[in-house]
């Protein structure tokens, strides 16, 4: 028989060797999944008995951190603004950075009562565009993505939180045919160079999908995509919020005016990094 204290041990120092920081809290996280607890039921128990079956789920989560996978993988979950996300093979595994976007859309509609119109380009798993509505009751979403896989769990996604009435998801380029018009837009598209994908963490150059990470050779293409979109989409007196690596609020910013956009403020995310800027049709 095994107990909690010895099989957080055995862990801890298995994924301690394959160099995750984390190693003493991603265990205590997993082992809590394989046994159906929370983790905090885990904590102070060392001496309470793990299962079979669960000690052998546990060694199987192991197996899979040890190769990099991320524990929100593992769990097929991950905590977005307080709120529950499911990930699936196909979905960005939404990152605490992009509640920036979040909190900056807010402040755009800081009455809680209005009832504006949300398009998300890029949804993923929804959590952009169903974070928004969980803040404010009355706002209604479209969430676009070109991966039917995001589609499906974007909806899941809103249907487990209540929101099916007020979210809708469709696959779609960006967008192109989209007849209707936008108080506010949100995107977080994939912004990163192609030949900076492999020197990221493994955990997100081998397991967050390609599409969700490539902006071309330079980074910039869904932004140039989006830039020839956003004039059109924006309802008079709309805003739309783009999340951008931490390097290129200047080229966005170029790409975006000579499309009629100019940039009014970028928000830093808590690291002090540029997150995302915030943009509307340029005065005539
Ligand atoms: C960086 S992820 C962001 C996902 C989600 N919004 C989030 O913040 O976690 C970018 C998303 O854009 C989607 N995407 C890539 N190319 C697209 C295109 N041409 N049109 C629409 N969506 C696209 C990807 O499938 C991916 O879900």
């Amino acid at each position: 028989m095994t107990t909690i204290g010895e099989a957080l041990q055995d862990a801890a120092r298995r994924l301690g060797a394959a160099k995750i920081e984390s190693a003493r809290l991603d265990a205590r996280v997993l082992l809590a999944q394989a046994m159906n607890l929370r983790p905090e039921d885990v904590f102070g128990r060392e001496e309470r008995f793990v299962s079979a079956d669960a000690v052998a789920r546990f060694h199987s989560m192991i197996s899979q951190r040890e190769n990099r996978v991320p524990v929100s993988r593992i769990l097929g979950r991950r905590e977005f603004w307080s709120l529950e996300f499911e990930l699936g093979p196909d979905t960005l595994d939404p990152r605490p950075d992009s509640e920036t976007l979040v909190d900056a859309a807010l402040q755009t509609h800081p009455n809680p009562e209005d009832a504006f119109r949300l398009l998300d380009l890029g949804t993923g798993t929804g959590c952009l565009l169903l974070a928004i509505l969980s803040e404010r009751p009355s706002a209604t979403g479209l969430g676009v993505d070109a991966v039917e896989g995001c589609i499906e769990v974007a909806r899941r996604n809103a249907d487990r939180l209540a929101f099916a009435d007020r979210a809708k998801f469709q696959l779609g380029d960006w967008g192109v045919g989209l007849e209707q018009q936008f108080d506010l837009i949100v995107s977080n598209p994939p912004y990163i160079a192609d030949h900076e994908i492999a020197k990221l963490e493994p955990e997100v150059s081998r397991h967050d999908p390609r599409r969700a990470l490539t902006g071309g050779t330079d980074g910039l293409d869904a932004y140039q995509a989006l830039a020839t979109d956003l004039p059109r989409l924006l309802a008079p007196g709309g805003i739309a919020i783009l999340e951008i690596g931490y390097n290129q609020a200047s080229d966005v910013t170029e790409i975006l005016r000579r499309a009629g956009l100019s940039v009014s403020s970028i928000k830093t995310d808590l690291a002090g990094q540029d997150r995302c800027l915030i943009t509307k049709p340029q005065k005539l």
